[in-house]
């Protein structure tokens, strides 16, 4: 190799480099425009289908040598870094709605203010608070929610009785644990098996929960649910409530778990077949969904099953929203799967809580959007 090859070939990946920093630039002006159109007529930031769209343009005009999971990895952070442009710009030219979206104002607090939160350990990263404040503010409803780094749950509970904390989400790792501590249990949670949701009525606490909803609402995005078959991954909360829902909307399961025991034990409560994680090659479906947090970020490159698996399905579900697009799902779409991430879910548990404790319509695109724009951002 003579060292002038190599210098014109560097110069030429420096052209190369700089047209696509131009072109790079010229779709993020794109972007500004397109939040700027969608933050006057009040629409969501967030598209599945375009964002769909875009990844099926993409891949049909891919001529090589990048492979379709190579240039989708590289979208991926431009589709990410467009949205978060557009929800700057969408909030600049908006209603003022969109200036209650960040942090929350504590002026406005009096005694009169209902006090929300969410009870976990940790709970720092939750994005619950940024999601159920915006939309409080949105409606001018005199309410604050608040997070709380739980030591002594029963305590927790306690408290909300003691201090009238009108409602409250219940996150890991304590959405089974609280089901011995509160006074009544909707049937709905019972079945479940698990509570993320609590409402104080007079003293009482009524446990309640909204995950499935939102499971159910994220899956029905991708494929009908009524006799598709699917195969799911974990035995933890978030399986119980996917499991839910599935069952309830007709769908067929086979269960797949990392300890045995654990995975026997709630295929049993909902008469399910089970498979240990490590014969997951053997199984085949309509869509395979990953409940376990293997591949949440900081760990994004971990799967919870075998590369090659996901070809054996239609669709690949991960309820995982951060990285908005794991591993599980890129592997998957490389593969021509239909792919969705756990956001809808998140959103949708949120937009029931709110329902129930406020009586009110929940701003769902002000919702989705705030907690977008903070993982854009992260
Ligand atoms: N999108 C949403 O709205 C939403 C809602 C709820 C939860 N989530 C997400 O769902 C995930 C699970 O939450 P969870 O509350 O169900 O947790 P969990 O109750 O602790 O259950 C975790 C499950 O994952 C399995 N697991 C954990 N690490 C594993 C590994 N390295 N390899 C294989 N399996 C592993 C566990 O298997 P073993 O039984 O073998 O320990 C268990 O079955 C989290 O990432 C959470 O953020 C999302």
């Amino acid at each position: 190799m003579s060292k002038d090859s190599l210098n014109r070939l560097r110069l030429r990946i420096e052209d190369l480099d700089v047209a696509l920093l131009k072109l790079l630039n010229e779709r993020a002006a794109v972007s500004v425009r397109i939040g700027k159109l969608k933050g006057q007529n009040g629409l969501s930031i967030y598209d599945r289908s375009r964002e769909e769209a875009i990844y099926g343009y993409l891949a049909q005009h891919n001529q090589g040598p990048l492979k379709t999971s190579e240039i989708n990895r590289i979208f991926s952070e431009i589709i990410s870094v467009s949205r978060k442009l557009q929800s700057a710009s969408a909030r600049d030219d908006s209603e003022p709605r969109m200036e209650w979206a960040g942090d929350s104002d504590t002026s406005a607090l009096s005694g009169k203010t209902s006090v929300y939160g969410i009870l976990g350990n940790p709970v720092a990263q939750s994005m619950s608070p940024l999601m159920h404040n915006a939309a409080f503010r949105s409606l001018g409803i005199d309410a604050i929610y608040v997070p709380f780094e739980v030591k002594d749950l029963e305590s927790a509970v306690a408290g909300i009785r003691a201090l009238q904390i009108r409602g409250a989400s219940v996150t890991h790792p304590f959405k089974t644990r609280i089901l011995g501590l509160i006074d009544q249990i909707d049937v709905t949670a019972k079945k479940v098996g698990a509570v993320n949701t609590l409402v104080l009525e007079g003293n009482s606490i009524r446990g309640i929960n909204t995950d499935w909803t939102g499971a159910v609402r994220c899956i029905e995005g991708l494929l009908p649910i009524k006799d598709n078959h699917f195969v799911v991954v974990g035995a933890g909360g978030a399986a119980r409530a996917v499991i839910f829902g599935i069952t309830r909307e007709g769908g067929k399961i086979t269960l797949v778990n990392r300890t045995k025991d654990k995975g026997l034990a709630l295929a049993e409560a909902f008469g399910l077949p089970f498979v240990p994680l490590s014969e997951t090659e053997n199984l085949s479906g309509d869509c395979l969904i990953n409940t376990t947090p293997v591949g949440m970020y900081p760990n994004v490159e971990e799967m919870p099953v075998p590369k090659g698996v996901v070809s054996r399905y239609k669709a690949v579900v991960d309820v995982i929203y951060n990285p908005f697009k794991t591993r599980l799902l890129r592997e998957a779409e490389a593969e021509g799967c239909l792919v969705a991430n756990g956001f809808e879910m998140f959103v949708f548990q949120g937009v029931e809580q709110f329902r129930i404790w406020t009586g009110r319509q929940a701003p769902v695109e002000l919702m989705r959007d705030v907690v977008l724009e903070r993982l854009g951002t992260t």
